[in-house]
């Protein structure tokens, strides 16, 4: 069965860039981004591990550890990463797994054969501390992911993961948030002392709560 929001993110040990991990053990207490790629040597997947490797003080500033998968062999990720660094100029500064025998693709669903039956779609899935899943999303090979809206995503999962909150359509760190519903109006007064406006009984905005 497909992986689900707020699944327990499946453990699995597996070679990668840095040496064999263990997925559990190296998440540790961060926030983590799995994403797979379709195939070494491909240039799409050059670009975004390009990006995502110049992105990398971001993800830190989160507490979100990146880890990337491709279904070829270690050699050929480290002959890849100098094509990344060569090319895109940055190097590559988190594990990428390489998943010959897609242990982790066929565990995590990653393969859609009737896409492709070989490679794997560019999966992505953001797991927190707990270990739990907490978004997923699914690219087709042929379009490259913009990881300037998963931070943005994972700045919203952070705050609501803290506030009594939901951030409205477009909203970027900074705008104001919504209330969530399950949140009385005299509970709303004592959690946000900046004041709320109430639009409607059920959509009721507040300044984001962690400036
Ligand atoms: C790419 O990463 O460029 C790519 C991979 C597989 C199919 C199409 C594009």
């Amino acid at each position: 069965m497909a992986i689900q929001l707020g699944d327990t993110a499946p453990d699995f040990t597996q070679e990668s860039t840095i040496g064999p991990i263990n997925f559990h053990e190296w998440a540790g207490d961060s926030w983590v981004i799995l994403f797979s790629h379709p195939k070494d040597y491909t240039p799409v997947c050059t670009t975004e591990l390009g990006t995502v490797a110049k992105l990398k003080p971001e993800f830190d500033s989160r507490n979100v550890k990146p880890i990337g998968l491709s279904v070829d062999p270690l050699k050929d990720h480290e002959g890849w990463s100098k094509d990344i660094e060569e090319t895109q100029g940055a190097a590559l500064n988190f594990p990428l797994i390489a998943d010959a025998d897609r242990k982790v693709s066929t565990l995590y669903g990653m393969i859609h054969p009737n896409a492709d039956n070989t490679f794997t779609v560019r999966s992505v899935f953001i797991i927190g501390p707990d270990k739990k899943v907490k978004l997923t999303l699914t690219y087709p090979a042929s379009a490259g992911r913009n990881f300037n809206e998963i931070l943005r995503v994972i700045d919203s999962l952070q705050l609501t993961a803290n506030y009594k909150v939901a951030t409205p359509a477009n909203w970027n760190p900074g705008d104001d948030v919504i209330i969530v519903p399950t949140v009385s109006n005299e509970e709303a007064a004592t959690l946000f002392p900046a004041g709320f406006t109430q639009i409607k009984p059920y959509l009721r905005t507040t300044k984001q709560p962690n400036l």
